[in-house]
């Protein structure tokens, strides 16, 4: 039996006390009906996990919930007692998150007729609100399946958001009813690579509101992103009219950034976006949006009479500042929604006759400077920086054997991540996240791969006190942690964690 209670992210505080707690089977999970269904969707997680044939076990031992009338919502208590565990919650997130963390202790111990567990008070709460995990499914395309196995991992570990990255210059994978070239020419590109042959897929609006209702269950707030007004060949190669030269386009099968994007002087690109919005309106019940803003070229709005047009219309002088003129527009037409933007941070690049509206949250990806700048600015920040182990399609570490790009993240380097170490703005940070750019992730094992276990480590330092935060302690806890994740089914790297780099 475990003699110390090892989980990741480590709770704020664990008090051992006498005695065990010992289940033949697994446990019941009751209480509060409130809970009813946070506790169904566990019981499942168990008996797939341990793939157990009854739920209930032989001695009816049981996991009792139990509603707190206040609290942080998604904070919870755990005592482990030798008759049955209580789980204290003011919150279904709250709740969720406790379980999980047991969850993850009977994944350790289970040893196909029950398990014991040392009799302990836990108390738990999250550092920052926001813990995200960031998928591109553009640059290859993932299946539903997949992406419900790896938010379901995700939830193990307290990872409350699920950023998916849907639309890119290399494929485009959301339905719009009044866009039908959208998925139809932009979805699927030649690649040049694989004999000449189409890849690509789109997700129909029943694999989305599949995987929201799966990540619902989990806890876990689905924000779509749709990347505009550059990253957009795929828009292109639909809808060549959206362009500034008319073409031809195609759906990029090269990867990098491209100098086509839609034209800033098109009300089309407006009549498109309002016909996506309305459609993640419908199929995505979180406040946010993400409307990208990253790495636009402005080559094609020098050259090009309608952005010229529109130069003089607005005011503004250089073509680059049409940018700050769309995400203004962007940003009121996902307000009518009810919605809140969210923007890479070249969006802080605002000019003053259109600036950043103070309601966009800024996500800081080039390093940490523009969500400093943002926060200093009074908008909300996501620190998901490059240079600080975010970014999860970089290597491992140096060997070019390893998969991913020749960048190096290693696990030490998103263990260290700590978002509001420059910042004298604290509260506007809402916290951080970890992307998979897949421009070189072509297979859902390969993605496992790299996610696991960085995104571990980035949990821990997304949820857990820095009073408790420890590298060394987490070094201990990571090899028990990776069996329960072996025992998912999760490929993982498993070399150097990087601290001596
Ligand atoms: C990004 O990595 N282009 C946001
Ligand atoms: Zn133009």
């Amino acid at each position: 039996m475990l003699k110390e209670l090892r989980s990741i992210p480590r709770p704020a505080s664990i008090r051992y006390r006498e005695g065990t707690f010992q289940c033949t089977g697994l446990p019941e999970i009751g209480g509060d009906p409130c809970f009813r269904r946070v506790a169904g969707v566990v019981k499942e997680q168990l008996v797939q996990d341990v793939r157990a044939g009854d739920p209930t076990g032989g001695e009816g031992k049981r996991i009792v919930c139990t509603k707190v009338p206040d609290g942080e919502p998604e904070a919870y208590r755990i005592r482990i007692a030798p008759e049955a565990i209580s789980l204290n919650a003011a919150s279904e997130k709250g709740a969720y998150h406790g379980l999980q963390t047991l969850r993850q202790w009977i994944l350790s111990e289970y040893t196909g007729d029950g398990f014991s567990l040392p009799c302990a008070d836990i108390e738990d709460h999250p550092r920052f609100p926001w813990r995200g995990f960031m998928l591109d499914t553009s640059r290859h395309f993932y299946t539903v399946p997949f992406i419900k196995r790896l938010i379901d991992a995700l939830s193990l570990h307290h990872i409350n958001v699920f950023h998916w990255h849907l639309t890119d210059d290399q494929g485009w994978r959301l339905p719009v009813a009044a866009y039908p070239l959208l998925t139809e020419i932009g979805s699927r590109r030649l690649e040049h690579r694989r004999r000449g042959r189409y890849s690509g897929g789109f997700y129909t609006e029943d694999d989305i509101r599949e995987v929201v209702a799966w990540a619902a269950d989990r806890q876990i707030d689905v924000v779509p992103e749709v990347d505009l007004p550059g990253h957009a060949s795929a828009i292109l190669a639909a809808y060549p009219g959206l362009g500034c030269s008319g073409g031809p386009y195609q759906v990029e099968d090269r990867f990098g950034i491209f100098e086509d994007v839609l034209c800033a002087g098109n009300d089309g690109l407006f009549h498109l976006a309002a016909s996506v919005f309305d459609t993640l309106s419908g199929l995505f019940p979180s406040s946010y949006v993400h409307i990208g803003g990253d790495e636009v070229r402005f080559q094609r709005w020098e050259a090009c009479p309608k952005c010229q047009k529109r130069l003089e219309e607005t005011g503004l002088k250089s073509p680059k500042e049409l940018q700050s003129w769309i995400t203004v527009k962007l940003t009121r037409m996902l307000e009518e929604r009810g919605k809140t933007a969210i923007g890479w941070d070249e969006v802080m690049e605002d000019t003053e006759q259109y600036p950043l509206p103070p309601s966009v949250v800024v996500m800081s990806w080039r390093g940490t400077k523009g969500g400093i700048q943002a926060s200093e600015r009074g908008h909300r920040v996501i620190m998901t920086p490059e240079t600080e182990g975010c970014y999860l399609d970089f290597r491992h570490t140096e060997d070019p054997e390893e998969p991913g790009q020749a960048r190096l993240s290693t696990v030490y380097a998103a263990y260290s991540m700590d978002p509001v170490r420059e910042t004298s703005c604290e509260a506007a940070i809402m916290g951080g996240q970890g992307n998979l750019w897949s421009e070189l992730i072509y297979a859902g094992k390969i993605a496992e791969y790299m996610v696991f276990p960085r995104i571990c480590a980035l949990a821990e330092a997304l949820w857990t006190p820095p009073e408790v935060k420890d590298f060394d302690d987490f070094s201990r806890r990571l090899p028990v942690h990776q069996e329960r994740l072996d025992k998912l089914g999760l490929l993982q790297y498993r070399g150097a964690l990087g601290k001596d780099q």
